[in-house]
């Protein structure tokens, strides 16, 4: 087992860091494609997609800039409260940019509505969003990623950036987290 240390904290790996890595390289394939000619600015937001960002920028065989904001999300429960803060904002000017957002999940899509919303304001372009994972609630939502890893359950995920109260990040691949973690810790 590769999570011996937290294993009683995870109730199965949905997706490993092997198929992440495969996705991402297929995904990188359909972007080279659609972006040739350009220089999109890939825009990270804080810090779910550290590692999504990390791997994807690098798989990516054109030129790219990166920039990253830091919005607010959860907290420390695990259910999304719709309200967005911007905490760190971009570096670069977005105005006449062709923006790809990168991002690890979407649940409700909440934040990306905001964030997609809030980039075009500033006058990008163009504003178009992949994500590792999709929950089922962000057809809710109505967004679309335009580059997706995969479907998911409506579990809380943990691993490959994503966190629960701060921990867990570090997992090289996406585990359900045990519901008695969070339900000791509220
Ligand atoms: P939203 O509900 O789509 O707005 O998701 C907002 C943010 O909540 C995501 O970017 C993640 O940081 C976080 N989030 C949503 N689902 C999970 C999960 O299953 N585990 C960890 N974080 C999550």
């Amino acid at each position: 087992m590769r999570y011996s240390d937290v294993a009683d904290q995870l109730d199965e790996v949905l997706v490993t860091e092997e198929q992440i890595r495969a996705r991402l390289d297929e995904l990188a394939r359909d972007v080279e494609r659609d972006y040739a000619g350009e220089i999109p600015l890939l825009v990270g937001v804080l810090k779910g997609a550290v590692m999504v960002m990390a791997d994807f920028a690098r798989a990516l065989h054109i030129p790219v800039m990166m920039d990253w904001m830091a919005v607010s999300s959860y907290g420390n429960t695990t259910q999304s409260s719709g309200v967005v803060r911007i905490l760190k904002d971009l570096d670069t000017d977005v105005a006449n940019r062709h923006v790809l957002i990168v991002e690890d999940i979407i649940d409700t899509g909440l934040t990306l509505t905001w964030l997609r919303e809030n980039l075009l304001s500033r006058g990008a372009t163009s504003v178009k969003i992949l994500t590792v994972l999709r929950k089922p609630d962000a057809v809710v939502a109505d967004i679309v990623p335009d580059y997706l890893g995969f479907d998911i359950p409506n579990k809380f995920v943990v691993g490959y950036g994503l966190d629960y109260a701060e921990r867990y990040r570090h997992l090289r691949d996406v585990a359900v987290l045990s519901p008695h973690v969070y339900a000791d810790g509220e």
